[in-house]
């Protein structure tokens, strides 16, 4: 696994996308040459009373220009105070953390819920042939322009406002989606489901879990998730999401 770095970087861009969402393009050029989609970073707060790191997962990860992306919803004062922050600004971050998701052949379909959307930008990206992308929306739509670029896009909203109405599940069976991988990010709940659907159609599936996490860097074990097979070092049957994770095999892990 590659080696996180800790660096105070330079902000290149800020800007709201959505209501409540921002887009940060990071200069940290040691951490994007190492970095893969599906891999997260621990973003530190200038207030020193809020001491974890909150992790938040790459976006885009432009290699040759040293550039990382996050795209984050404010949640609390930790992404409240990064919102805050302009062009040219200094953040602290730590990364690339976690394993990222693995490459297979095939039908790909990634699946994007809500805040689990981002991280499927710089997946679908990755490869070569244009893939498919199920994006489930809550409200109001974003990165959506920036999908159509890299994936044949189909969405689902709550509302029926576009798309399907409904969540990405009902998306696949209305438009016969056909996969032979999927690689999943969202709400615990469209996880677990998709998960069912994975398994009962024989799709090889990855999930990627946006748990709650303290230090990011597997030493607290406050991230454990249920695992299938026994972990090698503690023969429990858990599995820490910021070390052996976010990604895991469906069938890997109990949701
Ligand atoms: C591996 C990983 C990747 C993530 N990637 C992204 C991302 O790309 N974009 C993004 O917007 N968020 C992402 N998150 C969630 C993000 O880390 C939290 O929203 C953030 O830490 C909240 O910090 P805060 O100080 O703003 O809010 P806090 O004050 O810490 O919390 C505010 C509220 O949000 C809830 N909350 C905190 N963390 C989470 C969480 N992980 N899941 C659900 N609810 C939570 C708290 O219970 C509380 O109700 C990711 C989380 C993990 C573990
Ligand atoms: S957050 Fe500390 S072990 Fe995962």
């Amino acid at each position: 696994m590659s080696e996180k770095v800790k660096q105070t970087a330079s902000i290149v861009e800020q800007k709201e996308l959505a209501e409540g969402i921002y887009s940060m393009w990071i200069q940290a050029s040691e951490i994007a040459c190492k970095a893969k989609p599906g891999q997260f970073i621990a973003v530190y707060s200038d207030d020193k009373s809020r001491m974890l790191p909150r992790p938040i997962s790459l976006c885009e990860i432009k290699k040759e220009e040293g550039k990382i992306r996050i795209v984050y919803r404010i949640a609390g004062a930790g992404t409240e105070e990064f919102s805050h922050k302009k062009k040219g600004d200094t953040i602290e971050i730590m990364g690339p953390l976690g394993n990222g998701f693995s490459k297979e052949e095939g039908k790909i379909v990634v699946i994007g819920g809500g805040i689990g959307i981002p991280p499927m930008l710089g997946l679908a990206s990755a490869f070569s042939q244009r893939v498919t992308a199920v994006l489930g929306y809550r409200s109001e739509q974003f990165l959506r322009e920036e999908f159509d670029k890299v994936a044949k896009v189909y969405v689902a909203t709550e509302d029926g406002s576009d798309g399907t109405r409904g969540n990405v599940l009902d998306a696949m069976r209305e438009e016969a989606i056909e996969a032979d991988v999927i690689y999943a990010c969202g709400p615990t709940p469209m996880l677990r489901a998709i998960k069912e659907y994975a398994a009962k159609k024989q799709i090889r599936c990855y999930l990627s879990l946006e748990e709650k996490m303290a230090c990011g860097i597997g030493a607290c074990l406050a991230c454990v998730c249920q695992s299938k097979e026994k972990d090698e070092h503690s023969q429990v049957h858990n599995k820490r999401i910021c070390k052996e994770g976010p990604v895991f095999l469906a069938e890997e892990v109990t949701l």
